[in-house]
């Protein structure tokens, strides 16, 4: 087959990069790749974490596609941060928000160790504020920068900058043997870009030479805030706001100070980190939250798209689902995005 791949973030080189490893021709068209969600992505692989209520087949997708992760990593030569995740609360109401998540955990099945706080001081010593929380010790971390770079790496003399024409999509639909993947984010071409909404995070990266050992999570007075530690270097990331606004990509005033003044009620040593970096992306969210993965309505078209909060995690199931698709015609019926594009047709 030839696959041209729309999209050079984490999950079109992805796909892209699994099909070459099938023997397909493949391509790949971004005009600047790395720098959409990708880019300001922390690169938690949390399944645990991010798991909710009435997410259970996000949440088993997110665990399938974690056990993907240990060989894609190798193959790149990134190191998986593996020293699991710290989920706190602040007070006795974030304390609450996470019982409700570990009840989720219950639910599905996964494991995790609940802490009081003299326990979770004694797991990390530099955290400030807890009253409460659990050890998630399979949730891990990778640098997202260091595995769209190694894909790149890979893949360089098949990632061009044209931009697509209109029209060009259908005629390679009607072409046999050819096949396109939309993965474009949050910014899907049309008639797919209702299908996604984007939503808003700002990110804070800094560098410090206290860094917390693992990743923690916290529910801070209400905030949801992560800090993520490199396993490499001195660098933390702080994230992230959770916005539908619209408006230029830029870090708001007011999320950057909500951000800064959980995550410092947390862990009480990023006082002392210098700020280097301040990002603001759209995750891809869709309106149930599950990815769209799979077929259209367009033949050769396929999508690899709405990946929200999960799109590091997710991208090597992403690109076997996509793979096994154009091969076998298979389609994984949690993330078929016929399911909305049906209801649109009536
Ligand atoms: N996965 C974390 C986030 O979307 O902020």
């Amino acid at each position: 087959m030839r696959a041209r791949i729309l999209g050079a973030g984490i999950v079109g080189l992805s796909v892209a990069d699994e099909l070459i490893r099938r023997g397909h021709q493949v391509t790949v068209v971004d005009p600047a790749p790395g720098s959409g969600a990708s880019y300001a992505a922390a690169g938690m692989l949390s399944p645990a974490g991010e798991a909710w209520h009435g997410e259970e087949e996000l949440t088993r997708l997110c665990l399938s596609s974690l056990a993907l992760w240990p060989d894609l990593a190798a193959k790149l030569g990134v190191p998986v941060h593996t020293r699991g995740t710290l989920l706190v609360g602040v007070d006795a109401g974030d304390v609450q928000q996470v019982e409700r998540q570990l009840s989720v955990l219950d639910l599905a099945g996964v494991s995790y160790e609940r802490l009081v706080r003299r326990e979770l001081l004694a797991r990390e010593p530099g955290l400030g504020r807890v009253a409460g929380g659990a050890f998630l010790a399979e949730d891990h971390s990778v640098d997202p920068r260091a595995v769209v770079a190694a894909l790149l790496d890979r893949l360089s003399t098949r990632v061009g900058a044209t931009s697509f024409r209109p029209g060009e999509r259908q005629r390679a639909g009607v072409e046999t043997n050819t096949v396109t993947v939309i993965a474009t984010g949050a910014q899907l071409p049309d008639p797919y870009s209702s299908l996604i909404r984007p939503v808003r995070g700002d990110v804070v990266r800094v560098r410090t030479q206290e860094p917390v050992e693992r990743t923690v999570r916290a529910w801070a007075h209400g905030e949801q805030i992560y800090v993520v530690p490199r396993i490499d270097g001195d660098e933390v990331v702080i994230g992230a706001t959770t916005e539908e606004r619209d408006g230029p990509l830029l870090p708001t005033v007011e999320g950057v100070w909500r951000l800064l003044d959980s995550a410092r009620r947390v862990v009480p040593a990023l006082d002392r980190a210098s700020v280097v970096e301040v990002t603001s992306r759209d995750r891809p969210g869709t309106a149930d939250n599950l990815p769209l993965v799979g077929p259209t309505h367009e033949p050769g078209v396929v999508l690899a798209a709405g990946a929200y909060r999960n799109g590091v995690l997710l991208a090597p199931l992403i690109a076997q689902l996509v793979a096994d698709h154009i091969e076998t015609g298979s389609v994984e019926p949690a993330v078929d995005p016929r399911r909305f594009l049906m209801k649109e047709d009536g």
